[in-house]
């Protein structure tokens, strides 16, 4: 099979039954991202096109498929934010967070998640996940989409504060069990360099 994606629609064209865009760029890890709005209101979600940049000062990455989702809008306003890590027992409740709620709803709450207060930045981060990385907006990027429901923004922040929980440290290594996300809805678990496929219940 090959198909030019601006000329053809997977589904439409060549009958998959999902675009398979996502499943060919896998695993990918996972920034669950909280950030707060200039009024205040804390937000949690995970976002998949997501990576580290560069070391050294530390950066990463994220793009957003809106502009308008409130992680994007809050950064833009307030220029602060933390990634949580996603371990195992996290997966459930991260995927509770992308649940598309109304701007100013608390998705720790929804998701039954604790605060955990930042050093340097204003966002919390989520206690429950054993690594916390305290960004500052370095840059944001526009990309054009073919869709007109799309205005992708790709932002770039700088790691101010790096968090990681004792009890991951063993010997001068730090060790966690780490979400990341495979195509369709499955996720792959890596620990001790063995990853195994999760088929997580249908939310
Ligand atoms: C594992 C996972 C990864 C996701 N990755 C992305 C992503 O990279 N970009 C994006 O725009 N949405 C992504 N989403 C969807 C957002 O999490 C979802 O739209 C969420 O409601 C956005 O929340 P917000 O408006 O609070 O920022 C992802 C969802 C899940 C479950």
């Amino acid at each position: 099979m090959f198909y030019e994606p601006r000329k053809q629609d997977p589904k439409a064209d060549l009958g998959l039954r999902h675009n398979p865009w996502k499943a060919l760029v896998q695993p990918r890890p996972i920034g669950w991202i909280s950030s707060i709005s200039a009024e205040g209101k804390v937000n949690l979600a995970p976002y998949s096109y997501y990576n580290a940049v560069c070391e050294d000062p530390p950066m990463i990455m994220f793009s957003s498929s809106s502009r308008s989702k409130d992680t994007s809008r809050n950064i833009l306003e307030t220029r602060e934010f933390v990634v949580n890590v996603v371990t195992d027992k996290l997966l459930h409740p991260m995927v509770e967070t992308s649940r598309d709620v109304p701007h100013g709803v608390d998705e720790f709450e929804l998701a039954g998640l604790s605060k955990k207060a930042s050093r340097i930045v204003k966002p919390p981060g989520v206690a429950e996940s054993p690594i916390h990385l305290e960004c500052r907006l370095y840059k944001s990027i526009d990309i054009p989409s073919t869709d007109p429901e799309s205005d992708y923004i790709v932002v770039i922040g700088e790691v101010v504060g790096i968090d990681i929980a004792d009890e991951i440290i063993s010997g001068g290594i730090v060790d966690f069990t780490s979400v990341g996300r495979l195509g369709y809805k499955d996720y792959s678990i890596t620990a001790n360099k063995q990853s195994v496929v999760l088929k997580p219940r249908d939310i």
